[in-house]
Parts: structure tokens; C-alpha cells; sequence
């Protein structure tokens, strides 16, 4: 039979999680796995802001055809400034141009398939570790991966390795930087280290390729675009892959945008020639609902602001549950040894807990965690942190 040599290949290490949590009978269980914003009830609502747009765009929305290449211009308009802020220099000189993607997934591939068929030869460097998917994407676009060290086995950051090899990069490579909430670690560089990484970009001619999935979700809105548009300004030439999952909730109308910045207007019309055309031969036309949301509620200065409210209440309560947990594992003697659950960012955390431990954790504790020992610190139970302090503490004797 024609299907006869197909094998089976093991299901997504993160998004199996998910169905395994799922089956999980124990009433105790904890759900730290895929990145996903959880309330103080387990839930992960729907933002007011969206829903209101939702039903605007139910009472308004006149036709279902298909949006262009590129999405909806109105979608690209706001998450330009919303990436670049609102006064940019490259925005008013049309130097930057947002092409509507599904998912921060779809402009990683949409970059993916840019970088090997425009800019041939070039490797592209990741950060060790990274989000796995980083890998596969590049991979499958034939796009040469390496690693620069990002954390040590010891779990802290270590910049002065990756500067150091950063700076033997081949000219013209391009560079992927988490613009902030780094995945799977949580940790950070500070304004200090990503002035060193852009003089690095600079003197290696590198093409830093940001990824910028959490804005909101580290320090605020504003502040977490620093690094993004520390480089946008600095540099001649960006690209920026942008994601409304997490700040929108928006995850399965996945939503999200690839930002090309050029040296001129005329050579960003060049390049989105170039991405409207392998956008046509991945998904043809992005899908609408999503993007149009985002739209919606950006373009009303009432529904923004209800928004950022609402993004800024879980960028609060992801803080809290890291400052909580660290509170939580002082009885048990361990405060010291992850006092960097309170450092980190965003929803991840690098526990530094070992595979072993990660497994253990599942078995007897119902706890679910990736195996490399990340914890979506957004998926504690805030009402029961003293019984995740003790499983911690009971894999770690
Ligand atoms: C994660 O890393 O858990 C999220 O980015 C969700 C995903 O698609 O893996």
C-alpha cells in the first residue's frame, strides 16, 4: 500500500502536555506546561476588551472575502506602533512594514522561508537553549541553525559567553534575540547587556531577527519593546516577529505579525514583494478574525485602554505567583536555590529542576512541566502553592 513505509514519530513534547494534564484523574493536579495564561480559577478567559470587539465586529463586519497577501493594512498600522511605538522615525518614513501572519509561529516561518530563499547562504544562530520549535522551523526551510549560549548548566545567564560567540559569527548571519521573557528560561538581559549584543550585531554585520512574543507580560508593555526598538532605531535593517497569543489571548485565532525594517520605503516595498509571495505558497491569505480584533480594539482609545489593563492584571499576577512560590519552598530549606523564579520573566521559568525531577514530579505529584524543567509559572494555583513548594521539595531530597 502507498502508506505502508510511513512510520510514527513521537507527538510535540509541549503540546502533549497538554492532552496528558488533561487525562490526569488526580484533582490535585497542576498544569505548568504550554504557555498559556491561567486565572486564579485555572481559566483561560477570553479578555473583556476582545470580547467587546468580538461583538462589534459581529454586529459590523459586512463580508468574509479574502484580506490580502499582506493582511488586513489596518491590523499591520497598529501593531507597527504597537511593536515600535507609536512615534517611530521608521513608521513615519515608511521604512517598516507589518505582514499579517498566523501565529508568531507563522512569521517565525514566514522569516524562515524569507531568509533561505532571499538571503541564500546565510545561517541563522539561536540561543541555547530556546523554544524547541525555533529549531524545527529553520531546519525545515533549510535554513543552517547554530547555537550561541544563552544559559549555563549552573541555570544562570551567562552574556559573556554569548558575546564571545556572537563575535565569531559569519558576517551577514542572522541572529535570533528574544526581545524579552525569554523561552524557555525567563531570564533577561538587562539594557547594559543588549547595548554589548548590539555592538556585537554591528561590528559581525549581523541580521538580528527579534522575537517578540510576550510584550506585556515582563515589565509592561512599553518597557518590554526597549530592546526592539533600541535595535529598530540603531540598525538599518530588522525583522521582528511579533505574536498577539499571549497579550491578546488570542492563541487558537492565532494572530501575529512578521515586521520587515529596511534601510529606505523603496526597498521595504522590494522585500514585502518578496513575503506576499512566499506568504501565497504557505497559507495564501492569513486568516482575519484574530487580526481584526486586535484592530478593533487598538484603533478605540476606550477599548486599548481596557486592554492594557487587563494585560498589565496578568503581567501582575505572573509576578506575584513567582514572588509566591519562592515564599512558598522557605519552609522547606529551598529559597536560596530558586530564588531565580523571582529574577525571571514573563510566564517561564527555568526551574533548573532535571528531567529526572521533572518526572518524578508527574508521577507522584500530578505536577506537569516540560522535561528541560521549564515551569509556566502562569499555570499556579495561587490557593495552592504550599502543595507545589512540597513536591518540589519532595523531588529534591
Ligand atoms: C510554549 O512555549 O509553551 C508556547 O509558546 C506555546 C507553544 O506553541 O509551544
Amino acid at each position: 500500500m502507498h502508506f505502508d513505509a510511513i512510520g510514527r514519530v513521537p507527538g510535540d513534547p509541549i503540546l502533549g502536555l497538554m492532552e496528558a494534564y488533561a487525562q490526569d484523574p488526580n484533582p490535585r493536579k497542576f498544569d505548568l506546561g504550554v504557555g498559556v495564561y491561567k486565572d486564579a480559577q485555572g481559566l483561560t478567559p477570553i479578555l473583556e476588551a476582545v470580547k467587546l470587539a468580538e461583538q462589534r465586529l459581529v454586529d459590523r463586519q459586512a463580508t468574509k472575502t479574502y484580506i490580502g497577501g499582506h493582511g488586513d493594512a489596518a491590523f499591520g498600522k497598529v501593531i507597527n506602533e504597537l511593536v515600535l511605538g507609536a512615534d517611530s522615525a521608521l513608521i513615519a518614513e515608511q521604512r517598516a512594514g507589518a505582514t499579517q501572519t498566523p501565529g508568531g509561529t507563522g512569521a517565525l516561518r514566514l522569516s524562515a522561508d524569507f531568509i533561505a530563499q532571499c538571503l541564500p547562504g546565510r545561517g541563522v544562530w539561536l540561543s541555547s537553549p530556546t523554544w524547541p520549535i525555533h529549531e524545527t522551523i529553520f531546519a525545515t526551510a533549510g535554513v543552517k541553525v547554530s547555537h550561541y549560549p544563552y544559559v549555563g548548566s549552573d541555570n544562570r545567564l551567562d552574556v559573556e559567553a554569548m558575546l564571545e560567540v556572537l563575535n565569531q559569527a559569519p558576517k551577514g548571519d542572522v541572529v535570533l534575540l528574544h526581545a524579552c521573557c525569554h523561552n524557555p528560561t525567563g531570564f533577561d538581559l538587562s539594557h547594559d547587556d543588549w547595548r554589548r549584543v548590539l555592538d556585537v550585531v554591528r561590528s559581525r554585520d549581523l541580521l538580528p531577527l527579534i522575537d517578540f512574543a510576550y510584550q506585556g507580560f515582563g515589565d509592561g508593555l512599553e518597557h518590554d519593546a526597549w530592546s526592539t526598538r533600541l535595535f529598530a532605531a540603531e540598525l538599518p535593517e530588522v525583522l521582528i516577529t511579533s505574536s498577539c497569543s499571549k497579550n491578546f489571548g488570542l492563541y487558537r485565532d492565532r494572530t501575529g505579525a512578521l515586521i520587515v525594517c529596511a534601510q529606505t520605503a523603496d526597498k521595504l516595498v522590494d522585500i514585502r514583494s518578496q513575503l506576499a509571495n512566499i506568504a501565497r505558497n504557505l497559507w495564501s491569505t492569513p486568516p482575519d478574525h484574530g487580526a481584526a480584533v486586535v484592530a478593533t480594539i487598538l484603533g478605540d482609545p476606550e477599548l486599548k485602554s481596557r486592554w492594557a489593563d487587563e494585560v498589565e492584571a496578568m503581567r501582575l499576577r505572573i509576578a506575584q505567583l513567582r514572588n509566591g512560590l519562592v515564599e512558598a519552598l522557605e519552609p522547606h530549606g529551598l529559597r536560596e536555590r530558586f530564588a531565580h523564579i523571582g529574577v525571571q520573566r514573563g510566564m517561564f521559568s527555568y526551574t533548573g529542576l532535571s528531567p529526572e525531577q521533572v518526572k518524578q514530579l508527574r508521577e507522584h505529584h500530578s505536577v506537569y512541566m516540560v522535561s528541560s524543567g521549564r515551569a509556566n509559572v502562569a499555570g499556579i494555583d495561587a490557593t495552592r502553592l504550599d502543595l507545589l513548594a512540597e513536591a518540589i521539595a519532595d523531588v529534591c531530597k
